[in-house]
């Protein structure tokens, strides 16, 4: 286990026109003991909706998800670290340091789905229209390209860095990550990211969909407060709660706790402090499936 060292920069992997109905959903390992459930999502693991104290229904916890692997099952894959939350939630921040820190490559799963949403846009696709958002994602031209340790998927060769990032596409992302044919051609290009080496992967469902096998989940959230807080810091004013509640209730993939995930409330925790705890949970797994002390 992470040995591994593919070279991270220069991969590129154009797929075109994909039609990704064969999904390989019953593919993932389920020999689970069960025995990596960590830390404190012992209150979670119920079908009702509790309250996270920040004024949303705290997700409940995936029972589909509830297979993680030991770590020394996985031995002979590259690491992926899975890491979920709310939006604000500190995902991306978090999952660039953890990834910075043990040279592994990062993938935004968030930037696929808005990706999508703004080719939408472009091209006149109304993003309640479910038919036609599956339409327009069978048809699209994408690439997968891994470089500077991070992977992105462009648009017809072109990345939408910045356009991805406005309220248009953050008010119709939703939408479109609710159609069901979407979620399943992004969880094949998303597990696809895995021949680039070492991941970690932020997004909604990696912990519950995408890689339910990793023993390395983690699910971040904060009060509706500060997350909202953190969003108005960075200048943009949105309805967080309307998001969460979308992305929560949905029917495919909704945003839940994987089952072994390590929560972590990062309300009143900085950056530092939350990539800290994560890392010493990767290490200390990672120390224990090759029968070392961890550093
Ligand atoms: O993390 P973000 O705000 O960039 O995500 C954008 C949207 O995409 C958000 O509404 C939830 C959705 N999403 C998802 O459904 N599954 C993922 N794995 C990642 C994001």
């Amino acid at each position: 286990m992470g040995e591994h060292h593919k070279d991270a920069h220069h991969h590129e992997h154009d797929e075109h026109d994909e039609d990704d109905e064969h999904d390989a959903e019953g593919s993932v390992n389920t020999s689970s003991n069960g025995s990596m459930n960590t830390t404190n999502n012992s209150n979670d693991r119920r079908t009702g909706k509790g309250n996270s104290g920040n004024g949303i229904s705290r997700p409940p916890v995936n029972p589909q998800s509830s297979q993680p692997q030991t770590p020394s099952g996985t031995a002979s894959m590259d690491v992926v670290i899975a890491i979920d939350g709310t939006s604000a939630s500190g995902k991306s921040t978090n999952a660039k340091r953890v990834a910075r820190e043990l040279g592994y490559i990062y993938v935004d799963t968030g930037a696929m789905y808005r990706s999508l949403a703004w080719h939408a846009l472009q091209q006149g696709v109304d993003p309640h229209d479910a038919k036609a958002v599956a339409a327009l994602c069978r048809k699209w031209k994408t690439s997968l390209r891994c470089a500077d340790h991070q992977v992105i998927l462009r648009v017809h060769s072109y990345y939408p860095e910045k356009e991805i990032r406005t309220a248009a596409v953050s008010a119709a992302v939703p939408h479109v990550a609710a159609v069901p044919a979407v979620r399943r051609w992004m969880k094949n290009k998303q597990r696809e990211c895995a021949k680039f080496g070492n991941l970690v992967m932020e997004g909604r469902d990696i912990g519950t969909h995408v890689f339910p096998e990793t023993p390395f989940k983690f699910y971040l959230d904060a009060s509706l407060k500060e997350r909202s807080q953190r969003r108005a810091a960075e200048g943009v004013q949105e309805n967080l709660a309307a998001r969460d509640q979308r992305d929560s209730e949905r029917a495919v993939a909704p945003l839940m706790i994987a089952l072994g995930a390590t929560v972590i409330n990062n309300s009143r925790m900085t950056a530092e402090e939350t990539s800290a705890r994560i890392l010493s949970e990767v290490k200390r797994k990672l120390a224990e499936a090759a029968g070392r002390p961890p550093r």
